[in-house]
């Protein structure tokens, strides 16, 4: 692509750097405009979500496994899902639309788009008809993370959800997604520009470029902490034990049933609830391979997410060592039966397929800029009707399902039409 026009690279890049500026104006302009009427923020105690929400339906369900068999627990519905970028965090979003449709729970979402306004920090006040005092079930989009705020939206038993992932894998995945947004990237040569990148970061990254976050610990910008900080610096620490002070439970992409059996079991839901397709997943032939020197160096340059995912690893197999080996082996057997049985009476061809094999676009998941390599499926078509509910609700990936949650995505879907038909010349 870009490599191909040696001659006319540095005038592309210059003509994506002036898109680009003008893009970020256009959208910038209509923020503070949509906006405007909503900035009445105040910061009493009055303002804050007074009371305990309803509970769920009467019905109080049993949980199975050996160690609390006997024991009676009610389902957990406030629930603060932190959205962590590029870690699997899609498929719990589904999971979580799904249980918050069928329960009919009060949703905060974003007003226009599908994240809070991110990256910028987290305000009550982007939350869609927000008025101080408010009270919801469940927080899930995307935002840059702030607990005081988040705080006031959510009951005082809300249970705090989120998920994490090798940050190697991480930023080579968000490199991958992000790159063509990232603009100090642009000046990068080479077939390679990831290994380019690491082999000399400071010569190319600058923490105040614009999008730079989504090259280095991005889960620490994430959590609303500073994203350039070095692994050493005191205030690393500080801030991973803020989130083990805050969090009740911290999943882990690369063991994800695991993850969601440890959900099943703090929320005291039942398997049906965590039944899932993996969504937003990339083909594996645009994954890079990382030589072991570069997964060293991708390791040192996010070193401070390294500390963190190394810290919430301890826990979360600690966690898994209470819960029990045997009794998690048994559910994740359970789990992937279940899972395996939906997909064989959901999903067409037994998979996920490429962009251009889906046919319906209501399963056609949002793309990176400038390629399609984020799969989806295709739905059964002589499906048993019990099951056609399900199967379209497993199946539909977050910005259609925000669409049938009643979310207006106007922004969004300006920004995928200049993405597609300005950005991918
Ligand atoms: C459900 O459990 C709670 C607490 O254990 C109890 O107070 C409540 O009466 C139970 N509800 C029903 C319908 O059994
Ligand atoms: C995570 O913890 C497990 C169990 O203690 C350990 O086997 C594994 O090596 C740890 N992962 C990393 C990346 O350190």
């Amino acid at each position: 692509m870009m490599s191909g026009i040696i001659g006319k690279k540095y005038p592309l890049v210059t003509r994506r750097l002036i898109l680009w500026v003008l893009l970020t104006n256009f959208i910038l302009v209509l923020y503070y405009w949509t906006n405007q009427t909503k900035v009445n923020i105040r910061d009493s105690k009055e303002d804050t979500c007074p009371l305990r929400m309803a509970k769920l339906s009467k019905r109080n369900v049993t949980s199975l496994g050996t160690k609390s068999r006997s024991k009676k627990c009610s389902p957990k519905v406030n629930i603060m899902f932190m959205k962590t970028h590029k870690t699997a965090s899609s498929t719990v979003l589904n999971i979580l639309f799904r249980f918050g449709e069928k329960h009919k729970l009060q949703f905060a979402f974003p007003d226009g788009r599908n994240d809070f306004f991110y990256p910028s920090p987290f305000l009550c006040s982007q939350v869609k008809d927000y008025t101080p005092g408010d009270c919801f079930n469940i927080v899930c989009n995307h935002m840059r993370f702030d607990p005081q705020e988040v705080a006031k939206l959510l009951p005082r038993d809300a249970v705090y959800i989120t998920i994490l992932r090798d940050p190697v894998d991480l930023f080579e995945s968000s490199f991958h997604y992000y790159h063509r947004a990232v603009p100090l990237t642009w000046m990068i040569s080479g077939q390679n520009k990831l290994a380019e990148f690491l082999n000399s970061p400071q010569t190319y990254y600058s923490p105040d470029a614009f999008n730079s976050f989504y090259l280095r610990n991005l889960l620490f910008f994430d959590f609303g902490f500073d994203n350039n900080v070095e692994a050493d610096d005191p205030r690393v620490m500080r801030n991973i034990r803020n989130l083990l002070s805050q969090f009740d439970l911290v999943l882990l992409a690369e063991y994800f049933e695991e993850s969601l059996i440890l959900l099943k079991d703090k929320l005291c839901w039942s398997m049906e609830d965590i039944l899932y397709f993996k969504l937003n997943a990339r083909k594996t032939s645009s994954v890079s391979r990382l030589t072991p020197e570069l997964r060293a160096k991708a390791l040192r340059w996010n070193g401070a997410d390294w500390k963190l995912y190394l810290h919430f690893n301890a826990t979360f197999w600690a966690r898994v060592e209470d819960y029990g080996k045997e009794r998690m082996s048994q559910e994740v057997k359970e789990l992937r039966r279940r899972n395996a049985e939906m997909k064989a009476t959901c999903i067409e061809e037994g998979g996920a397929v490429e962009a251009q094999k889906i046919q319906d676009r209501r399963f056609l998941p949002w793309q990176p800029v400038g390629e399609a390599s984020i799969l989806g499926y295709n739905m059964k078509k002589n499906l048993d009707p019990n099951f056609r509910t399900i199967c379209e609700k497993m199946l539909t990936p977050e910005i259609q399902y925000l669409s049938d949650l009643g979310v207006s995505l106007w922004l969004t879907r300006l920004w995928g039409w200049f993405k597609d038909a300005v950005l991918t010349i």
